[in-house]
């Protein structure tokens, strides 16, 4: 890889979070509502949203005018430079609706396709988690590394769920029958603080169906590149169908009995 430009993209990145962090920390308004809602009544977008990810593709095309977007509240566009930037400009919107500390600020750059440069930032707990490909993984400047368990059954496991009622059932099959296979259960809210959890060794694994590429792809390279393994069901990538990430070990037996319970189908 271009060191030179993926330090440049880290260097951006790491700024931008930092930026919306801020904004979004000392921004929130205290009659903080809903601006318009998305998939369902309860998957919704605040102006803080919106504030977040403008501030961030407009700082990143002044500085690089070149490149494509892939935002959560909208941005999309091709770019020509073989840079893409796919952004969460509030990763864990309901926590931060409710004043929950969950919440993160979630910055990736792709070149040529693959993600190169992943920057998660925590502003209520005073974290930055950041990874270049092939680099590690690092919380401020100590680098990662997940935490295996013994067994499936001692292991702490987080998920989420989707905001369509369908979707939720399934979910809420799946997750009724891991509960008594696992040590316990997280649902944080904010599935890139989940993921950098998984790097951090915080969490042994996580799993969900139904995410989308602003809410994974900085913290599945974070957690990769902090040795976790990452897929989706066996033999695949991680993708919206399911996402699993989890130190070996752990990620294994999750990954097979998560196709057992069936939880890439709502
Ligand atoms: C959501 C969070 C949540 C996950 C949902 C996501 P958003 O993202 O990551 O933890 O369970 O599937 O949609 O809407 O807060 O950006
Ligand atoms: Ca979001």
């Amino acid at each position: 890889m271009n060191h030179q430009l993926t330090d440049e993209l880290l260097a951006l990145a790491l700024e931008a979070a930092r930026r919306a962090g801020t904004l979004l920390r000392d921004g929130r308004p205290e009659d903080l509502g809903v601006a318009a809602t998305k998939s369902s009544a309860i998957d919704v977008v605040t102006e803080m949203d919106i504030a977040s990810e403008k501030l961030i593709t407009g700082f990143l095309a002044e500085a690089r005018p070149q490149d494509g977007f892939l935002g959560e509240e909208g941005s999309s566009t091709e770019g020509t430079s073989g840079v893409r930037w796919v952004i969460d400009p509030i990763d864990g919107t309901v926590n931060y609706l409710y004043g929950l500390p969950s919440w993160a600020v979630s910055i990736a750059a792709e070149i040529d396709g693959e993600t190169a440069v992943g920057v998660v930032a925590v502003p209520m707990r005073g974290e930055t988690f950041r990874a270049v490909r092939g680099g590690g993984a690092y919380l401020g400047d100590r680098p990662l590394e997940c935490r295996t368990a013994p067994r499936l059954a001692e292991a702490l496991i987080a998920t989420g769920f989707g905001y369509r009622t369908e979707r939720k059932a399934g979910q809420a099959e799946v997750v009724h029958r891991l509960l008594t296979r696992v040590r316990d259960i997280r649902r944080g809210g904010a599935a890139a603080i989940d993921l950098c959890d998984v790097a951090a060794g915080r969490l042994n694994g996580y799993y969900e169906r139904g995410i989308n590429p602003w809410d994974y792809a900085a913290g599945e390279l974070i957690a990769r590149e902090a040795g976790a393994l990452t897929g989706g069901r066996p033999g695949e990538k991680l993708t919206g169908e399911l996402a699993v990430a989890a130190a070996p070990g752990v990620f294994e037996p999750l990954q097979a009995l998560l196709e057992e319970l069936g939880a890439w189908h709502d």
